[in-house]
């Protein structure tokens, strides 16, 4: 079995020496233009050009969540594109998005404000049962989200493209009930994927939807938020903060105003960064089960783009 690995951004060594100590059976190697046909691909936003020679693919492996950058190529048709499936980056989330929501209802903001004058400020801290954390996106990394916020009994409402129903959750879902999903959330995480429906999707109208000094958290893909909207509602005080970890230009520029506002938190799309080894584990045995004809969880559904 012939593998070729193609991924931006990566140490590709490391990877290289996990597949192959993973799949013992197969020939893995680096893919550069001209390379012989594989039978597998494993990539992360690779050029046109690659899909264009490899013709003989029997699988492609997004070592990533999100499938937003291969959906924009012209794939092979009939082949199963399998993107990873939590991998060890639901618990990743799940503490990142934890702590930024524990940061706004205590106010660290304003507290490392306050200890940088010297000032002893007690804040206000809202019961976190009046708290509530609404998550955009109940899919994989969605629900492991939710489960962690309810462990910390925060009230967790979701909202997902179809029904859907779990204990002790508020679930909303499709266009119809957005505007009253946004109503209920005094926190709104975004962890939907990137597609034509979600792009631009909290726009000006969506985000005033939110009650008065809401909070957002965008973990999903910058595009998802409308830069001068989230901006305008920051500085008109409708909206509190915002904690970005996603942009739509990443590096984000260094002009960009996300950078200096006060009430933007930002990291560099760090919240759930693939984790090698789970990664390479599932992978080797998504490609041990097409092998064997067998059924592949985490295949991308292309007529709906994740
Ligand atoms: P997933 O399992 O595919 O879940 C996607 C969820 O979004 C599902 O609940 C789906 O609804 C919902 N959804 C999709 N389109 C929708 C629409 N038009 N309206 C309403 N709901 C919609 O994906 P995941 O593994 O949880 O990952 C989510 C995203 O997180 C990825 O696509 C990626 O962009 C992002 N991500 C970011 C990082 C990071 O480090 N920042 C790391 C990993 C992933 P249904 O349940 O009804 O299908
Ligand atoms: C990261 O952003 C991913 O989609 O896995």
């Amino acid at each position: 079995m012939n593998i070729t690995f193609c991924c931006s951004n990566t140490e590709a060594d490391l990877w290289l020496a996990a597949l192959r100590v993973a799949l013992p059976q197969a020939h893995i190697t680096l893919w550069q233009s001209g390379a012989p046909l594989a039978d597998y691909a494993i990539v992360w936003v690779p050029p046109q050009a690659f899909f264009d020679q490899q013709t003989a693919l029997k699988g492609i492996f997004n070592i990533g969540a999100g499938v937003d950058a291969l959906m924009r190529l012209r794939l092979p048709k009939g082949v199963p594109v399998v993107r990873l499936t939590d991998a060890g980056m639901g618990l990743e989330m799940a503490e990142y998005v934890c702590q930024a929501v524990a940061e706004f209802r205590r106010d660290f903001a304003g507290l490392r404000a306050a200890q940088a004058r010297g000032q002893w400020q007690v804040p206000s801290v809202p019961s976190r049962q009046a708290f509530n954390v609404g998550i955009m996106g109940f899919g994989v990394l969605g629900q492991q989200v939710a489960k962690a916020l309810r462990y910390f009994e925060y009230p967790v409402n979701a909202w997902s493209q179809t029904a859907r129903h779990s204990d002790g959750i508020q679930h909303y879902a499709g266009e119809s009930e957005l505007g009253a999903f946004l109503a209920v959330s005094q926190v709104v995480v975004c962890l939907l994927p990137r597609t034509p429906q979600t792009e631009n999707l909290l726009n000006h109208q969506r985000l005033s939807q939110l009650p008065q000094g809401a909070y957002l958290i965008n973990v999903a893909r910058g595009a998802l938020v409308v830069d001068q909207d989230l901006l305008a509602l920051l500085d008109s005080g409708h909206l509190k903060a915002a904690w970005l970890d996603v942009f739509r230009q990443e590096p984000l520029p260094p002009s960009h105003p996300f950078w200096h506002h006060p009430a933007i938190t930002l990291t560099p799309h760090i919240s759930a960064p693939t984790q090698l080894q789970a990664s390479v584990d599932q992978i080797a045995h998504h490609i041990r089960c097409i092998d064997q004809g067998l059924p592949v969880p985490g295949q991308v559904a292309l007529e709906k783009g994740y």
